[in-house]
């Protein structure tokens, strides 16, 4: 069995050298194949993955230094997303010890008047234990908590309180009469976060990338990214105005300069199998947690609360005093939009709206610029109205298939190029792209897009400048170590606090996407994108009425 073992083992370990060596060597097209499969990595390095990891160089993500005023801005912002600590994973670390959903219970805990009422809290303690049952005794799980009517259609998000001796507490606000049910969701056990923690510091290139170099009939293709493992010479693309760093291995008998295109070229992981175990659907990734009595209240009529809104008839209400107007017909949404340049940037969360409002409008024809449908550039005109729509992807480490390097573009630049004025609208959103590299790769891309934000609106005060906020998705154990809501939200927090003090609004996607009956997903589905743009046409046209 051993000896199987380690001929399976050299018959992986080559193949990926051979295959890596086919990506590198090969024509163009493979760049397509896109990802490697994770399950081979499991069977290739199931056991080995210590030793395999002692043989593969250190990756060192070059970041640039920070000028010392934005690395005082990061350190506060690693503060503020600090996770409480699991003890550090040992060496022989068992699932059992672990935290199991199906163990732990919340309970609703009855409050002084005895009744809840509209405009009231309600609070849940949560408990942990572990696969034996036994209590937890450290905090650092990943919770969600909901609040929810299915028949009103009505849905609002908890804040979760790590008490970081095992117990939890989640806050939600009463916002509707009558009945209302209450769901926890380990999304993570804080095993799971230590090791997503550690991935991201022992492997922030489990992601990686190439460029395609042309000239004449030569062409070559090397790996890319902000974070390298050898020191083999260099192409440097650091972006001269806003210091974002980019880093392609030089091709051997190429020039720097004659790099064609930017492509998403794969993902590998090396965890250990007990740490496989952490992210299983249906016993510890995204799983309910049972309640120890009656899981729902009744909520007594009788105001002010903290959730960014809620959903009521299926429509979302904001709490931050903006009314969300509901645009049910084309000509609401033309109306709102007539004479108006929308600028849309970001990742594909931010595509789909580009997507929505093309399918929704059929007198906005989008004009065919020969771009991906994946990665645009894409731009939609009606002239009867005189709007202007427009998406480009933000830059890398966009995991896009193939991009033209023309169309690679930094948001923080392409806000510099935009006039501004009462009649344009900026919309950003990135984010998910981000979630496998070392924070400081995320707060410098938003201290520069805060930056150019600040700049537009010096320029040009009535611009109106949106921000879509990250959301919870549908995990899987490839999805988790790539992009596991725990990235997100650490992230998202980043985001939020960076434009905090800008004059900005705020599409608060996370909420909206936990609160709504629908299953999360990246791409979240029509009636939530429906709801998004309603309030991103309630920021553009404050005034109307309900159409
Ligand atoms: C490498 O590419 C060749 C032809 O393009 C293919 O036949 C071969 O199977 C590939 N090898 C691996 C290990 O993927
Ligand atoms: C955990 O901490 C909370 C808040 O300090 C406290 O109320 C609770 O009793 C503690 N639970 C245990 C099991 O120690
Ligand atoms: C570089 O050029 C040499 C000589 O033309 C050729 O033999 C070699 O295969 C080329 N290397 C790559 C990586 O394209
Ligand atoms: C925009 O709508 C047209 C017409 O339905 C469609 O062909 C096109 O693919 C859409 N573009 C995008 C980017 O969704
Ligand atoms: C782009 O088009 C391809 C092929 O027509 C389709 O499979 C894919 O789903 C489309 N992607 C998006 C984001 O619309």
């Amino acid at each position: 069995n051993k000896n199987i073992h380690k001929k399976m083992f050299i018959f992986w370990f080559l193949r990926l050298i051979l295959g890596l060596y086919n990506l590198t060597n090969d024509h163009f097209n493979i760049l397509q194949t896109d990802w490697l499969n994770l399950n081979s990595f499991k069977e290739a390095f199931g056991g080995k993955s210590a030793k395999l990891t002692n043989s593969i160089a250190k990756t060192s993500c070059s970041f640039h230094s920070l000028s010392p005023k934005e690395a005082q801005v990061a350190n506060s912002l690693k503060r503020l997303i600090a996770w409480p600590k699991t003890l550090s994973l040992p060496p022989h670390l068992s699932l059992s010890d672990t935290s199991d959903p199906a163990h732990s219970t919340f309970t609703v805990l009855p409050n002084e008047r005895g009744s809840w009422f509209v405009g009231g809290q309600l609070e849940v303690l949560i408990k942990m234990s572990d696969f034996h049952g036994r209590p937890k005794t450290c905090g650092g799980d990943f919770l969600l908590a909901r609040l929810h009517n299915p028949t009103l259609n009505a849905g609002v998000a908890g804040r979760v309180f790590d008490h970081r001796n095992g117990s939890y507490t989640a806050v939600f606000s009463l916002l509707w009469e009558g009945s209302a049910h209450v769901e926890v969701t380990l999304v993570h056990p804080s095993e799971g976060v230590a090791v997503l923690e550690k991935l991201t510091q022992e492997q922030p290139d489990r992601i990686y990338f190439r460029s395609l170099f042309r000239l004449g009939s030569a062409h070559e293709m090397t790996t890319c990214n902000i974070c390298l493992r050898s020191s083999q010479r260099l192409c440097d693309y650091t972006d001269l105005s806003t210091g974002e760093p980019w880093f392609c291995y030089k091709p051997k008998n190429l020039s720097c300069d004659a790099r064609i295109s930017h492509a998403k070229a794969g993902f590998r992981v090396y965890l250990r199998p007990v740490e496989e175990k952490l992210f299983q659907s249906a016993v510890n990734l995204k799983v309910s947690i049972p309640a120890s009595g009656p899981a729902h209240v009744q909520v007594k009529k009788t105001t002010q609360s903290s959730p960014s809104g809620y959903y009521y008839q299926g429509a979302w209400r904001s709490l931050d005093g903006t009314t969300v107007h509901q645009f049910n017909t084309i000509t609401a949404i033309s109306q709102c939009l007539k004479n108006k340049a929308l600028h849309l940037y970001g990742d594909s969360t931010i595509r789909q709206w580009f997507e929505y409002l093309n399918q929704s409008l059929p007198d906005l024809k989008e004009f065919d610029l020969r771009s991906s449908n994946q990665t645009g550039p894409f731009l939609a005109l009606d002239y009867a109205n005189n709007i202007l729509l427009t998406f480009r992807s933000h830059g890398p480490p966009i995991r896009f298939r193939i991009i033209p390097i023309s169309n690679l573009h930094y948001i923080a630049n392409e806000l510099d190029r935009v006039v501004g004025g009462t009649n344009t609208v900026v919309v950003i959103g990135i984010w998910s792209h981000f979630s496998t590299f070392p924070i400081e790769v995320y707060i410098r891309r938003l201290l520069n897009i805060r930056k150019a934000v600040v700049r537009l609106l010096s320029r040009s005060p009535d611009t109106l400048v949106i921000i879509r906020t990250a959301n919870p998705k549908a995990l899987t154990l490839y999805e988790t170590l790539t992009n596991s809501d725990w990235y997100s939200l650490q992230r998202d927090k980043v985001l939020r606090a960076i434009f905090k003090r800008v004059k900005v609004k705020l599409v608060d996607a996370w909420e909206m996407s936990i609160a709504h009956h629908l299953p999360h997903s990246l791409h979240p589905q029509s009636p939530i994108v429906k709801n998004m743009i309603a309030v991103v046409l309630s920021y553009i046209c404050p005034k109307t009425e309900n159409l």
